[in-house]
Protein backbone atom coordinates (compact mmCIF):
# COMPACT_ATOMS: atom_id res chain seq x y z
CA UNK A 1 0.00 0.00 0.00
CA UNK A 2 1.50 3.78 -0.85
CA UNK A 3 1.33 6.13 2.17
CA UNK A 4 -1.49 7.86 0.73
CA UNK A 5 -3.58 4.47 0.66
CA UNK A 6 -2.25 3.68 4.62
CA UNK A 7 -3.39 7.18 5.69
CA UNK A 8 -7.05 6.68 4.05
CA UNK A 9 -7.37 3.60 6.29
CA UNK A 10 -5.88 5.41 8.93
CA UNK A 11 -8.50 7.83 8.68
CA UNK A 12 -11.35 5.25 8.57
CA UNK A 13 -10.45 3.52 11.39
CA UNK A 14 -10.76 7.38 13.63
CA UNK A 15 -14.01 7.83 12.07
CA UNK A 16 -15.58 4.28 12.33
CA UNK A 17 -14.13 4.36 16.19
CA UNK A 18 -14.09 7.71 17.82
CA UNK A 19 -17.13 9.01 15.28
CA UNK A 20 -19.54 6.20 14.99
CA UNK A 21 -18.95 7.08 11.78
CA UNK A 22 -18.16 3.18 9.61
CA UNK A 23 -17.09 4.08 6.20
CA UNK A 24 -14.79 0.91 5.73
CA UNK A 25 -17.19 -0.89 3.62
CA UNK A 26 -17.16 1.57 0.86
CA UNK A 27 -15.04 0.79 -2.31
CA UNK A 28 -12.04 2.95 -2.10
CA UNK A 29 -12.10 4.30 -5.17
CA UNK A 30 -15.71 6.31 -5.15
CA UNK A 31 -14.30 6.91 -1.20
CA UNK A 32 -11.34 8.62 -2.60
CA UNK A 33 -13.31 11.03 -4.72
CA UNK A 34 -15.79 12.00 -2.32
CA UNK A 35 -12.66 12.58 0.14
CA UNK A 36 -11.26 14.73 -1.96
CA UNK A 37 -13.98 16.71 -3.01
CA UNK A 38 -14.68 17.99 0.90
CA UNK A 39 -11.09 18.45 1.38
CA UNK A 40 -10.53 20.61 -1.75
CA UNK A 41 -13.41 22.44 -0.04
CA UNK A 42 -11.15 23.05 2.83
CA UNK A 43 -7.76 23.38 0.90
CA UNK A 44 -6.50 20.48 2.54
CA UNK A 45 -4.39 18.59 0.31
CA UNK A 46 -3.09 15.19 2.68
CA UNK A 47 -5.34 12.48 4.74
CA UNK A 48 -2.73 13.11 7.55
CA UNK A 49 -3.30 16.63 7.53
CA UNK A 50 -7.41 15.89 7.21
CA UNK A 51 -7.23 13.56 9.59
CA UNK A 52 -5.74 16.51 12.10
CA UNK A 53 -8.70 18.71 11.14
CA UNK A 54 -11.12 15.87 12.02
CA UNK A 55 -9.81 15.29 15.34
CA UNK A 56 -9.70 19.69 16.21
CA UNK A 57 -13.42 20.01 14.53
CA UNK A 58 -16.48 17.51 15.94
CA UNK A 59 -18.84 18.09 13.30
CA UNK A 60 -16.47 17.26 10.52
CA UNK A 61 -17.51 14.23 10.21
CA UNK A 62 -21.11 15.26 9.69
CA UNK A 63 -19.76 17.39 5.89
CA UNK A 64 -17.90 14.74 4.84
CA UNK A 65 -20.62 11.91 5.71
CA UNK A 66 -22.95 14.69 3.87
CA UNK A 67 -20.41 14.57 0.42
CA UNK A 68 -19.90 10.90 0.81
CA UNK A 69 -23.56 9.69 0.94
CA UNK A 70 -24.71 10.38 -2.57
CA UNK A 71 -28.11 11.79 -2.74
CA UNK A 72 -28.88 11.81 -6.88
CA UNK A 73 -32.07 10.15 -7.23
CA UNK A 74 -35.18 11.07 -9.63
CA UNK A 75 -39.02 10.42 -10.02
CA UNK A 76 -38.92 6.66 -12.09
CA UNK A 77 -35.33 6.87 -12.69
CA UNK A 78 -34.75 4.29 -15.47
CA UNK A 79 -38.00 4.58 -17.17
CA UNK A 80 -38.24 1.52 -18.94
CA UNK A 81 -37.34 -0.24 -15.72
CA UNK A 82 -40.16 1.26 -14.43
CA UNK A 83 -42.09 0.07 -17.17
CA UNK A 84 -41.00 -3.01 -16.54
CA UNK A 85 -42.19 -2.78 -12.71
CA UNK A 86 -45.79 -1.39 -14.07
CA UNK A 87 -46.45 -3.76 -16.63
CA UNK A 88 -44.69 -7.47 -15.37
CA UNK A 89 -43.93 -7.49 -11.78
CA UNK A 90 -46.15 -5.14 -9.92
CA UNK A 91 -49.39 -6.71 -11.71
CA UNK A 92 -47.87 -10.37 -10.70
CA UNK A 93 -47.03 -9.96 -7.31
CA UNK A 94 -50.81 -8.99 -6.87
CA UNK A 95 -51.97 -11.73 -9.17
CA UNK A 96 -49.84 -13.69 -6.04
CA UNK A 97 -51.67 -12.30 -3.03
CA UNK A 98 -55.35 -12.99 -2.20
CA UNK A 99 -57.64 -9.88 -2.98
CA UNK A 100 -57.43 -8.47 0.55
CA UNK A 101 -53.98 -9.74 1.69
CA UNK A 102 -51.18 -6.81 2.67
CA UNK A 103 -48.21 -6.49 0.63
CA UNK A 104 -45.24 -4.75 1.36
CA UNK A 105 -42.40 -2.96 -0.37
CA UNK A 106 -39.15 -1.71 0.82
CA UNK A 107 -37.50 1.63 -0.68
CA UNK A 108 -34.18 0.65 0.54
CA UNK A 109 -31.01 4.18 0.63
CA UNK A 110 -34.48 6.15 -0.92
CA UNK A 111 -32.76 9.08 -0.40
CA UNK A 112 -35.08 12.09 -0.66
CA UNK A 113 -37.95 9.76 -1.40
CA UNK A 114 -38.72 10.29 -4.97
CA UNK A 115 -38.21 6.53 -5.22
CA UNK A 116 -40.89 5.39 -3.05
CA UNK A 117 -43.40 7.94 -4.28
CA UNK A 118 -42.92 6.14 -8.06
CA UNK A 119 -43.70 3.01 -6.37
CA UNK A 120 -46.77 4.26 -4.56
CA UNK A 121 -48.03 5.55 -8.26
CA UNK A 122 -47.15 2.30 -9.91
CA UNK A 123 -49.18 0.40 -7.21
CA UNK A 124 -52.05 2.63 -6.89
CA UNK A 125 -52.86 3.27 -10.41
CA UNK A 126 -52.46 -0.97 -10.63
CA UNK A 127 -55.07 -1.57 -7.60
CA UNK A 128 -56.48 1.97 -6.93
CA UNK A 129 -55.91 4.84 -4.32
CA UNK A 130 -58.81 2.78 -2.05
CA UNK A 131 -57.08 -0.91 -1.96
CA UNK A 132 -53.71 0.74 -1.89
CA UNK A 133 -54.29 3.01 1.35
CA UNK A 134 -56.16 -0.80 2.68
CA UNK A 135 -53.17 -3.13 1.46
CA UNK A 136 -49.93 -1.07 0.94
CA UNK A 137 -47.29 -0.71 3.40
CA UNK A 138 -43.98 0.79 2.43
CA UNK A 139 -40.54 1.16 4.48
CA UNK A 140 -38.94 4.15 3.06
CA UNK A 141 -34.88 3.90 4.63
CA UNK A 142 -31.90 5.72 4.44
CA UNK A 143 -28.43 6.01 6.35
CA UNK A 144 -28.60 10.35 5.60
CA UNK A 145 -31.13 12.46 8.08
CA UNK A 146 -31.12 14.78 5.91
CA UNK A 147 -32.09 13.15 2.87
CA UNK A 148 -34.70 11.16 4.90
CA UNK A 149 -36.28 14.11 6.16
CA UNK A 150 -36.57 15.70 2.52
CA UNK A 151 -38.84 12.38 1.74
CA UNK A 152 -40.61 12.88 4.88
CA UNK A 153 -41.53 16.55 3.24
CA UNK A 154 -42.99 14.86 0.22
CA UNK A 155 -42.69 18.68 -1.04
CA UNK A 156 -40.71 18.81 -5.03
CA UNK A 157 -40.02 21.62 -6.92
CA UNK A 158 -41.61 21.56 -10.72
CA UNK A 159 -37.98 20.73 -11.76
CA UNK A 160 -38.04 17.76 -9.72
CA UNK A 161 -41.47 16.36 -11.20
CA UNK A 162 -40.99 17.00 -14.59
CA UNK A 163 -40.60 12.95 -15.18
CA UNK A 164 -44.07 12.52 -14.08
CA UNK A 165 -46.45 12.23 -16.72
CA UNK A 166 -49.21 14.75 -16.71
CA UNK A 167 -52.32 13.47 -15.63
CA UNK A 168 -50.35 11.02 -12.84
CA UNK A 169 -48.56 14.66 -11.50
CA UNK A 170 -52.15 15.98 -11.12
CA UNK A 171 -54.08 12.86 -9.66
CA UNK A 172 -50.93 12.39 -6.88
CA UNK A 173 -49.94 16.02 -6.26
CA UNK A 174 -51.18 18.67 -5.06
CA UNK A 175 -49.60 22.30 -6.30
CA UNK A 176 -48.57 24.99 -3.16
CA UNK A 177 -49.32 28.08 -3.55
CA UNK A 178 -45.54 28.83 -4.29
CA UNK A 179 -45.49 26.43 -7.09
CA UNK A 180 -44.02 23.33 -5.51
CA UNK A 181 -45.67 19.76 -5.63
CA UNK A 182 -47.18 17.95 -2.21
CA UNK A 183 -47.46 14.80 -2.73
CA UNK A 184 -50.85 13.03 -1.72
CA UNK A 185 -51.68 13.15 1.71
CA UNK A 186 -53.39 10.00 2.27
CA UNK A 187 -51.06 8.00 0.56
CA UNK A 188 -48.11 9.53 2.39
CA UNK A 189 -49.64 7.56 5.46
CA UNK A 190 -48.57 4.25 4.23
CA UNK A 191 -45.49 4.51 4.19
CA UNK A 192 -42.78 4.08 7.35
CA UNK A 193 -39.95 6.14 7.06
CA UNK A 194 -36.88 4.75 8.94
CA UNK A 195 -32.84 5.98 9.82
CA UNK A 196 -31.67 2.49 8.51
CA UNK A 197 -27.68 1.60 7.59
CA UNK A 198 -27.48 -1.09 5.15
CA UNK A 199 -24.44 -2.70 6.10
CA UNK A 200 -25.31 -2.85 10.10
CA UNK A 201 -28.73 -2.45 10.22
CA UNK A 202 -31.15 -5.39 10.51
CA UNK A 203 -33.54 -5.45 7.56
CA UNK A 204 -37.18 -5.34 7.33
CA UNK A 205 -39.24 -8.08 7.52
CA UNK A 206 -41.89 -10.24 5.39
CA UNK A 207 -41.06 -7.84 2.02
CA UNK A 208 -42.81 -8.89 -1.31
CA UNK A 209 -40.73 -6.09 -3.31
CA UNK A 210 -37.26 -4.59 -2.01
CA UNK A 211 -36.12 -1.96 -4.60
CA UNK A 212 -32.41 -0.78 -3.69
CA UNK A 213 -30.93 0.88 -6.77
CA UNK A 214 -27.97 2.80 -6.87
CA UNK A 215 -26.51 1.98 -3.26
CA UNK A 216 -24.75 -0.79 -3.50
CA UNK A 217 -22.76 0.03 -6.12
CA UNK A 218 -20.76 1.85 -3.49
CA UNK A 219 -20.07 -0.96 -1.25
CA UNK A 220 -17.08 -3.45 -1.26
CA UNK A 221 -17.78 -6.66 -2.38
CA UNK A 222 -17.43 -8.64 0.28
CA UNK A 223 -20.16 -5.92 2.20
CA UNK A 224 -22.55 -6.42 -1.01
CA UNK A 225 -22.74 -9.83 -0.43
CA UNK A 226 -23.63 -8.74 3.88
CA UNK A 227 -26.24 -6.96 2.61
CA UNK A 228 -28.11 -9.41 -0.11
CA UNK A 229 -27.91 -12.39 2.38
CA UNK A 230 -30.26 -9.61 5.06
CA UNK A 231 -32.06 -8.45 1.65
CA UNK A 232 -32.67 -12.18 1.35
CA UNK A 233 -33.66 -12.70 5.26
CA UNK A 234 -36.00 -9.63 4.83
CA UNK A 235 -38.09 -11.14 1.40
CA UNK A 236 -40.82 -13.24 2.02
CA UNK A 237 -40.53 -16.61 0.08
CA UNK A 238 -40.87 -15.48 -3.91
CA UNK A 239 -40.33 -12.06 -3.02
CA UNK A 240 -38.44 -9.82 -5.18
CA UNK A 241 -35.61 -7.49 -5.72
CA UNK A 242 -35.21 -4.69 -8.04
CA UNK A 243 -31.41 -3.33 -8.11
CA UNK A 244 -29.97 -0.68 -9.93
CA UNK A 245 -28.79 -0.73 -14.05
CA UNK A 246 -24.93 -1.40 -12.92
CA UNK A 247 -25.45 -3.70 -9.88
CA UNK A 248 -25.95 -7.14 -10.22
CA UNK A 249 -26.02 -10.26 -7.27
CA UNK A 250 -22.85 -11.72 -6.98
CA UNK A 251 -23.35 -14.32 -4.01
CA UNK A 252 -21.08 -17.39 -3.89
CA UNK A 253 -24.85 -18.91 -3.72
CA UNK A 254 -27.69 -18.40 -6.01
CA UNK A 255 -29.55 -17.06 -2.91
CA UNK A 256 -31.42 -14.67 -5.73
CA UNK A 257 -32.65 -15.96 -9.03
CA UNK A 258 -32.52 -13.98 -11.71
CA UNK A 259 -35.97 -12.89 -13.08
CA UNK A 260 -34.86 -9.63 -16.01
CA UNK A 261 -31.11 -9.03 -16.20
CA UNK A 262 -31.91 -5.91 -18.37
CA UNK A 263 -34.06 -4.20 -15.23
CA UNK A 264 -31.73 -6.16 -12.55
CA UNK A 265 -34.50 -8.23 -11.01
CA UNK A 266 -34.29 -11.05 -8.80
CA UNK A 267 -36.03 -13.43 -6.83
CA UNK A 268 -35.52 -15.04 -3.60
CA UNK A 269 -33.59 -18.36 -4.58
CA UNK A 270 -31.96 -20.56 -2.43
CA UNK A 271 -32.53 -20.76 1.14
CA UNK A 272 -29.95 -19.21 3.41
CA UNK A 273 -27.17 -21.88 4.45
CA UNK A 274 -25.49 -21.96 8.19
CA UNK A 275 -22.96 -19.61 7.62
CA UNK A 276 -24.86 -17.24 5.70
CA UNK A 277 -27.20 -16.98 8.86
CA UNK A 278 -24.31 -16.25 10.54
CA UNK A 279 -23.67 -12.80 8.38
CA UNK A 280 -27.46 -12.11 9.56
CA UNK A 281 -26.35 -10.62 13.12
CA UNK A 282 -25.71 -6.79 12.82
CA UNK A 283 -22.65 -7.06 14.96
CA UNK A 284 -21.18 -9.98 13.21
CA UNK A 285 -20.06 -8.41 9.99
CA UNK A 286 -18.23 -10.87 7.67
CA UNK A 287 -17.02 -14.28 9.53
CA UNK A 288 -13.91 -16.30 7.88
CA UNK A 289 -16.19 -19.14 6.89
CA UNK A 290 -18.18 -16.37 4.49
CA UNK A 291 -15.29 -14.54 3.67
CA UNK A 292 -13.37 -17.79 2.26
CA UNK A 293 -16.06 -18.52 -0.05
CA UNK A 294 -16.90 -14.60 -0.88
CA UNK A 295 -12.55 -14.60 -2.05
CA UNK A 296 -12.68 -17.50 -3.77
CA UNK A 297 -16.21 -15.48 -5.20
CA UNK A 298 -13.82 -12.55 -6.10
CA UNK A 299 -11.11 -14.41 -7.06
CA UNK A 300 -12.93 -15.81 -10.12
CA UNK A 301 -14.67 -12.46 -10.71
CA UNK A 302 -11.44 -10.69 -10.78
CA UNK A 303 -9.97 -13.29 -13.18
CA UNK A 304 -12.35 -12.99 -15.48
CA UNK A 305 -12.73 -9.33 -15.10
CA UNK A 306 -8.68 -8.89 -16.16
CA UNK A 307 -8.39 -11.68 -18.24
CA UNK A 308 -6.44 -10.59 -21.35
CA UNK A 309 -8.59 -13.05 -23.41
CA UNK A 310 -12.23 -11.50 -24.29
CA UNK A 311 -14.66 -13.08 -22.46
CA UNK A 312 -18.69 -13.16 -22.22
CA UNK A 313 -21.40 -15.00 -20.43
CA UNK A 314 -24.76 -15.78 -21.85
CA UNK A 315 -27.90 -17.36 -20.94
CA UNK A 316 -30.15 -20.66 -22.17
CA UNK A 317 -31.98 -17.74 -24.49
CA UNK A 318 -28.21 -16.66 -25.93
CA UNK A 319 -28.75 -13.26 -24.28
CA UNK A 320 -25.91 -11.27 -22.99
CA UNK A 321 -25.08 -11.66 -18.79
CA UNK A 322 -21.84 -10.75 -18.47
CA UNK A 323 -18.61 -9.27 -20.58
CA UNK A 324 -15.43 -8.87 -19.11
CA UNK A 325 -13.27 -5.28 -20.26
CA UNK A 326 -11.64 -7.00 -22.78
CA UNK A 327 -15.07 -7.60 -24.50
CA UNK A 328 -16.71 -4.84 -24.08
CA UNK A 329 -13.25 -3.03 -26.12
CA UNK A 330 -13.37 -5.67 -28.67
CA UNK A 331 -16.87 -5.70 -29.22
CA UNK A 332 -18.18 -1.96 -28.46
CA UNK A 333 -20.04 -3.60 -26.00
CA UNK A 334 -22.23 -1.37 -23.05
CA UNK A 335 -23.63 -1.88 -20.11
CA UNK A 336 -27.09 -1.43 -21.94
CA UNK A 337 -26.13 -4.59 -24.59
CA UNK A 338 -27.12 -6.58 -21.31
CA UNK A 339 -30.01 -8.63 -21.66
CA UNK A 340 -29.64 -8.53 -25.18
CA UNK A 341 -29.76 -11.30 -27.11
CA UNK A 342 -26.71 -12.24 -29.27
CA UNK A 343 -28.17 -12.20 -32.43
CA UNK A 344 -29.04 -8.76 -32.30
CA UNK A 345 -25.73 -7.52 -31.26
CA UNK A 346 -22.94 -6.98 -34.09
CA UNK A 347 -21.11 -9.52 -32.19
CA UNK A 348 -23.71 -12.16 -33.06
CA UNK A 349 -22.96 -12.05 -36.39
CA UNK A 350 -19.28 -14.17 -36.32
CA UNK A 351 -19.67 -16.89 -38.45
CA UNK A 352 -20.97 -20.34 -36.36
CA UNK A 353 -21.31 -18.53 -32.94
CA UNK A 354 -24.83 -18.85 -32.47
CA UNK A 355 -25.14 -22.38 -34.19
CA UNK A 356 -22.54 -23.17 -31.68
CA UNK A 357 -23.85 -21.72 -28.64
CA UNK A 358 -27.40 -23.67 -29.66
CA UNK A 359 -25.05 -27.24 -30.19
CA UNK A 360 -23.39 -26.64 -26.48
CA UNK A 361 -26.38 -26.10 -24.68
CA UNK A 362 -28.11 -29.25 -26.08
CA UNK A 363 -25.29 -31.68 -25.40
CA UNK A 364 -23.75 -29.45 -22.47
CA UNK A 365 -20.03 -30.34 -23.99
CA UNK A 366 -17.65 -27.37 -24.94
CA UNK A 367 -16.91 -26.64 -28.60
CA UNK A 368 -14.25 -24.88 -30.11
CA UNK A 369 -14.05 -22.58 -33.11
CA UNK A 370 -10.83 -21.82 -34.98
CA UNK A 371 -9.87 -18.86 -36.83
CA UNK A 372 -12.85 -17.09 -36.83
CA UNK A 373 -12.80 -13.81 -38.89
CA UNK A 374 -14.05 -10.65 -36.88
CA UNK A 375 -14.15 -7.81 -39.69
CA UNK A 376 -14.05 -4.18 -38.43
CA UNK A 377 -13.76 -1.18 -40.61
CA UNK A 378 -10.23 -1.56 -41.35
CA UNK A 379 -9.35 -4.78 -39.92
CA UNK A 380 -9.93 -8.19 -39.34
CA UNK A 381 -8.77 -10.00 -36.43
CA UNK A 382 -8.98 -13.50 -36.10
CA UNK A 383 -10.01 -15.29 -32.69
CA UNK A 384 -10.21 -19.08 -31.57
CA UNK A 385 -13.39 -19.46 -29.74
CA UNK A 386 -13.97 -21.67 -26.92
CA UNK A 387 -17.33 -22.09 -25.68
CA UNK A 388 -17.94 -23.96 -22.31
CA UNK A 389 -21.07 -24.57 -20.57
CA UNK A 390 -21.17 -23.65 -16.75
CA UNK A 391 -22.17 -26.45 -14.80
CA UNK A 392 -25.57 -26.88 -12.83
CA UNK A 393 -26.70 -23.44 -14.38
CA UNK A 394 -27.85 -22.98 -18.11
CA UNK A 395 -25.39 -20.54 -18.87
CA UNK A 396 -22.49 -20.97 -21.56
CA UNK A 397 -19.22 -19.28 -21.04
CA UNK A 398 -17.53 -17.95 -24.74
CA UNK A 399 -13.67 -16.93 -24.61
CA UNK A 400 -11.74 -15.52 -27.70
CA UNK A 401 -8.73 -15.78 -27.50
CA UNK A 402 -6.56 -13.76 -30.56
CA UNK A 403 -4.62 -15.63 -33.49
CA UNK A 404 -2.47 -14.65 -36.09
CA UNK A 405 -4.44 -14.92 -39.30
CA UNK A 406 -4.78 -18.68 -41.16
CA UNK A 407 -2.53 -18.80 -44.49
CA UNK A 408 -6.31 -19.00 -46.57
CA UNK A 409 -8.14 -16.35 -44.45
CA UNK A 410 -11.78 -17.12 -43.40
CA UNK A 411 -11.83 -20.70 -44.88
CA UNK A 412 -10.28 -22.30 -42.13
CA UNK A 413 -13.51 -22.51 -40.09
CA UNK A 414 -12.95 -25.79 -38.06
CA UNK A 415 -14.86 -27.37 -35.14
CA UNK A 416 -13.25 -29.13 -32.75
CA UNK A 417 -14.49 -31.50 -29.86
CA UNK A 418 -12.33 -31.72 -26.31
C1 LIG B 1 -27.49 7.60 -5.45
S1 LIG B 1 -28.67 7.55 -4.14
C2 LIG B 1 -29.86 6.44 -4.81
C3 LIG B 1 -31.27 6.85 -4.47
C4 LIG B 1 -32.35 5.98 -5.09
N1 LIG B 1 -32.33 4.64 -4.56
C5 LIG B 1 -32.24 5.96 -6.59
O1 LIG B 1 -31.86 4.95 -7.16
O2 LIG B 1 -32.56 6.97 -7.21
C6 LIG B 1 -27.80 6.56 -2.96
C7 LIG B 1 -28.44 6.60 -1.59
O3 LIG B 1 -27.82 5.58 -0.81
C8 LIG B 1 -27.76 6.05 0.51
N2 LIG B 1 -26.77 5.26 1.26
C9 LIG B 1 -25.43 5.25 1.12
N3 LIG B 1 -24.88 4.45 2.03
C10 LIG B 1 -25.89 3.93 2.76
C11 LIG B 1 -25.95 3.02 3.83
N4 LIG B 1 -24.84 2.50 4.37
N5 LIG B 1 -27.16 2.69 4.33
C12 LIG B 1 -28.29 3.22 3.80
N6 LIG B 1 -28.30 4.09 2.79
C13 LIG B 1 -27.11 4.44 2.27
C14 LIG B 1 -27.35 7.51 0.35
O4 LIG B 1 -27.62 8.27 1.51
C15 LIG B 1 -28.21 7.91 -0.85
O5 LIG B 1 -29.43 8.45 -0.43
Amino acid sequence: MSTAEWELEALLEYLKYSRGCDLTGYKRSSLVRRFRVRMGELKIDSYEDYLHYLQSHSQEYIHLLNTVLINLTSFFRDRDSWEYLANELIPKIIASKQPDEPIRVWSAACASGQEVYSLIILFAEALGIESCLQRLKFFATDWDKDALSQARNATYQPRDVSAIPADLLEKYFEQTEQGDYIFHRQLRRTILFAYHNLAQHAPMSKIDLLVCRHALMYFKWDIQITILIRFHYGLKNNGFLFLGKSEMVMTPRPIFTLINIKHRVYQKGLKLDVEEQLQLSSRSRPKPAINSLATDSRIWQTAFETSPAAQLAVDSNRCLIMANAKANTLFGLTLNDLGSSLESLPLGQLPGLCQSLEKVKRDRYPVRLENVAWKMANDTTYFDISITPVSNTDTQLICFTEVSPPPHKGRFLRWGFR
